[in-house]
């Protein structure tokens, strides 16, 4: 199937319930503590942060969706101008179909519609084979992205082909391409996280941060083995993955790279746990897509409730801005205990 087509089919199957996780990112098992006498009034509340280098308006970016077609570009261009308007992080999806085709660039080119926010890029690990450092750097200057996400889906690619290869060469490829690209690197997942050992192996890299996009939100397994037809394997892997509070917890312990806490993020209240976990950002893809079908006033509107319910979280637990929030502890409960294990 030609990138292009499976982009546009990916919007379609990501809004379906049906291709999300039943199981939870387990940020219900995060509990964080009640301050009632705060001392200050929530108008005095100041969320804004930065993230490798930028600032934002509150710890919040949309990850990776879309890219390369007609339709991605209008799915793009809503969120983009509603991020910008709201002063927080945009991520365009895989460039893959302009690395095919040079005459789909012209679908990534979102800079006009959002000059001031954070912009990244996004390619897969597995087109690192593929594409020399220059080519890719050349393509970001071209769309003036202030960084790339550089994603790791063996779960997704295997649904896609169950023969995929390739895998073996990703971590030299991610160093040197870390090493020689003149754009920060970040690593990411899809839906499946990063586990403990991953984001150790990571540290001996020049990457600057990790999305852990981890299990309990949009499942890739399902939606590419519904396009692909592999219902076994749907069934069988349709639910495996590390939970976005777990891999939070893991990546923290690992690493001392900057972390987007992704997947399943659905309220201003887990973007708080996320943080008060050890995420410096938290993400979502699937809530802005949907909202971005309606327009653009439709993605602010979301990207204003998330920051509503992230002061009212902070104001709850006492905490006058983010640095303070990040001090918070939590109490962990049930399965993130486990998780959480040395
Ligand atoms: C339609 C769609 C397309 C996506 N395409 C990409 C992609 O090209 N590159 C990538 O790194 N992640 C991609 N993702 C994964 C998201 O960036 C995110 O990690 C994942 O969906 C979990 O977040 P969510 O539960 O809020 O949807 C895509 C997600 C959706 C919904």
């Amino acid at each position: 199937m030609k990138t292009g087509k499976r982009k546009d089919k990916h919007i379609k199957l990501a809004t379906q319930k049906k291709n999300q996780f039943k199981k939870t990112n387990l940020l219900e098992e995060v509990e964080l503590i009640h301050n009632p006498l705060a001392g200050f009034e929530l108008s005095e509340i100041d969320t804004a942060t930065s993230f490798l280098g930028e600032k934002f308006s509150f710890p919040l970016s949309v990850r990776p969706i879309t890219g390369g077609t007609k339709k991605s570009f209008k799915f793009n261009k809503n969120i983009a101008l509603a991020c910008e308007k709201k002063g927080i992080g945009f991520s365009l999806g895989s460039m893959r179909t302009a690395l095919e085709n040079k005459n789909k660039i012209k679908y990534f080119k979102m800079r006009k519609f959002c000059p001031e926010i954070f912009l990244e890029a996004n390619i897969g690990a597995l087109e690192l084979n593929k594409y020399s450092v220059q080519k890719i750097d050349s393509f970001l200057n071209e769309i003036q992205a202030d960084a790339i996400s550089v994603h790791l889906n063996p779960a997704q690619e295997l649904m896609q082909n169950p023969k995929a290869k390739g895998f073996s060469k990703q971590f030299s490829n991610i160093k040197k391409f870390a090493e020689e690209s003149s754009f920060p690197v970040i690593v990411k997942e899809v839906g499946n996280g990063i586990s403990f050992e991953t984001a150790k192996k990571l540290n001996s890299t020049k990457i600057k941060a990790i999305d852990v996009a981890g299990s309990g939100g949009t499942s890739f397994v399902k939606i590419d083995s519904a396009l692909y037809s592999r219902k076994r394997l749907s069934e069988v892997f349709g639910e495996f993955g590390i939970p976005t509070a777990a891999s939070v917890l893991m990546t923290k312990k690992a690493s001392k790279k900057k972390i987007i806490a992704s997947g399943g993020i659905r309220n201003g209240l887990e973007i708080a746990k996320s943080l008060i976990l050890g995420a410096d950002l938290a993400g979502i893809a699937t809530p802005a897509l949907i909202k971005a079908k309606k327009g653009e006033k439709a993605v602010e509107k979301l990207i204003e409730i998330l920051e509503e319910e992230l002061r009212i979280s902070m104001f709850l637990c006492g905490a006058k801005n983010i640095q303070e929030l990040k001090k918070k502890k939590a109490v962990l409960q049930n399965n993130l205990l486990e998780w959480n294990k040395p």
